[in-house]
């Protein structure tokens, strides 16, 4: 019986060295002097004022934009662990980090497809699965509850993740999640008998895991596809448009709701809950840190809470910097009601992620050209030219 156990299993094990630090852009403050802006700031501009006028300076400036969220919003990103092993027993993958004296171990599990060839593509998918996946294509499901804990307020720095940096880490349980996603693609990379092609993997949660899945693929480069799936405020709404809908009385969650609810942002962010028109950044430009990875939003516009108007405006100003790098199609927004928080509507939506699979996972052509609510959303508070009123360059 050992036998038979130690066929199915495989270990490997490296020292992971430290990557280097991006030197290619000038350093950028992390400490701004926050300005009143009432429209979604311009992702184009560099805080010094400078604009961004090529492919490359954006590569910059998408550096100074997640360090203002790192110091503003979400908490710091942890570079990898100093040492990182991996052991996989049939559908189950360990993976063990350790660094400045401390280890902690979590386990993924691997579900592989029933068609196609490995190495297979694979969505990792937070607390489970609430989206259909090809046939072809493998399931990793990231219990992301127990790495970085989110019942309530007293979640804060609880879970496996803090385990290893400390509990004085500014990370919040989102920022958390999205170091795990990097830690098990480094695992898969050194695991090959796990069968999953690194170079296609999606990430997926719904409705708060929606906003980690959101924060996992703007923060790891090596998502070729994110899809976060009615995840609201704190995902793909702007906290700006939602203030705004909530001055119109509409109720829908706000900054200076989510700090007392949950612990998905970092108390950083606590200043700027009843003044989210001080933030140097809006949820726009954490979207536009996808690009010009793939990225499709899955909204539901029956539930007011998430703010659905809200996440139209914010995902169509953040398709100007996906047009702004010649990739317009590379993001898409799929909203179709009359189902429950959740519960994907195959019928219609089926074909809208599908083209996104087969373009960004499957490498078969599709059109993605696919942006649009049913019923039609129309903004009630100002329109995207409000929202978005800075010049959108052709980045060279
Ligand atoms: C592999 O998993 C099986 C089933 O959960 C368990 O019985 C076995 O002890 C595991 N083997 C190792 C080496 O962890
Ligand atoms: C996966 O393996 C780890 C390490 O052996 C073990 O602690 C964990 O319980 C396993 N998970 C499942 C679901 O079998
Ligand atoms: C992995 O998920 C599959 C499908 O849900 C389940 O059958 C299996 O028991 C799980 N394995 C582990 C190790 O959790
Ligand atoms: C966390 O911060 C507190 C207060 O500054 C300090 O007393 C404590 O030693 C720190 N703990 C760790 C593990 O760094
Ligand atoms: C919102 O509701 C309050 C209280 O009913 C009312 O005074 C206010 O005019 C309403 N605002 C809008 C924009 O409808
Ligand atoms: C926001 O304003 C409300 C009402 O004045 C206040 O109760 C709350 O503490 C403020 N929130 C923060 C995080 O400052
Ligand atoms: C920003 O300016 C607007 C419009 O003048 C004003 O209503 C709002 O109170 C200001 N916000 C802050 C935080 O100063
Ligand atoms: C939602 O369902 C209701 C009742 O069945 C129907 O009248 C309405 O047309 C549907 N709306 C959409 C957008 O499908
Ligand atoms: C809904 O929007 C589409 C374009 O996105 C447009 O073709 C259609 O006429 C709109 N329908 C209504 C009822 O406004």
């Amino acid at each position: 019986m050992l036998v038979g156990l130690v066929s199915t299993l495989s270990l490997a094990s490296v020292a992971l060295a430290l990557s280097p630090s991006y030197n290619s852009c000038p350093a950028q403050p992390r400490n701004v002097a926050l300005k009143n802006n009432t429209h979604l700031p311009d992702p184009f501009t560099f805080e010094d004022g400078q604009k961004v006028k090529t492919k490359q300076q954006w590569q910059c400036r998408r550096e100074e934009l997640k360090s203002l969220f790192e110091e503003y919003e979400l908490g710091t990103l942890p570079g990898p662990p100093e040492h990182l092993s991996a052991s996989l027993n049939a559908s189950n993958l360990t993976i063990t980090a350790a660094t400045n004296g401390a280890t902690i171990s979590f386990s993924v599990n691997i579900t592989l497809p029933t068609t196609g060839k490995a190495p297979f593509p694979a969505v990792i998918a937070f607390d489970g699965l609430s989206i259909p996946v090809p046939s072809n294509v493998a399931t990793i499901v990231f219990a992301v509850s127990a790495f970085g804990v989110q019942n309530d307020p007293s979640s804060r720095d609880v879970g496996t993740f803090y385990d290893l940096f400390g509990h004085n880490a500014t990370a919040s349980a989102l920022m958390a999640w999205a170091w795990g996603v990097g830690r098990i693609i480094d695992a898969l990379e050194i695991t090959p008998s796990a069968k999953i092609n690194t170079k296609k993997l999606a990430v997926t949660g719904c409705s708060r895991n929606g906003k980690g899945a959101l924060v996992a693929g703007a923060f790891n480069d090596r998502i070729a596809l994110t899809i976060p799936q009615e995840s609201g405020s704190g995902g793909t709404s702007c906290w700006r448009i939602s203030d705004a809908m909530l001055r119109d009385n509409q109720s829908t969650q706000t900054a200076s709701e989510i700090v007392g609810e949950n612990v998905w942002e970092s108390l950083s962010f606590d200043q700027f809950a009843n003044d989210t028109d001080l933030l140097p950044f809006d949820h726009h430009e954490l979207l536009g840190l996808v690009a010009p990875r793939g990225l499709i939003v899955i909204d539901n516009s029956d539930y007011l809470w998430l703010g659905p108007e809200s996440s139209w405006g914010c995902t169509g100003a953040a398709r100007l910097i996906y047009s702004a790098l010649g990739v317009t199609d590379n993001i898409g927004l799929s909203n179709v009601a009359n189902h429950s928080h959740c519960a994907f509507p195959m019928a219609r939506e089926l074909p809208d992620l599908m083209a996104f699979y087969d373009k960004f996972l499957l490498n078969q052509p599709a059109n993605t050209d696919i942006f649009y609510a049913v019923p039609n959303i129309t903004l009630t508070v100002g329109d995207l030219a409000y929202w978005a009123n800075w010049k959108v360059p052709k980045l060279s």
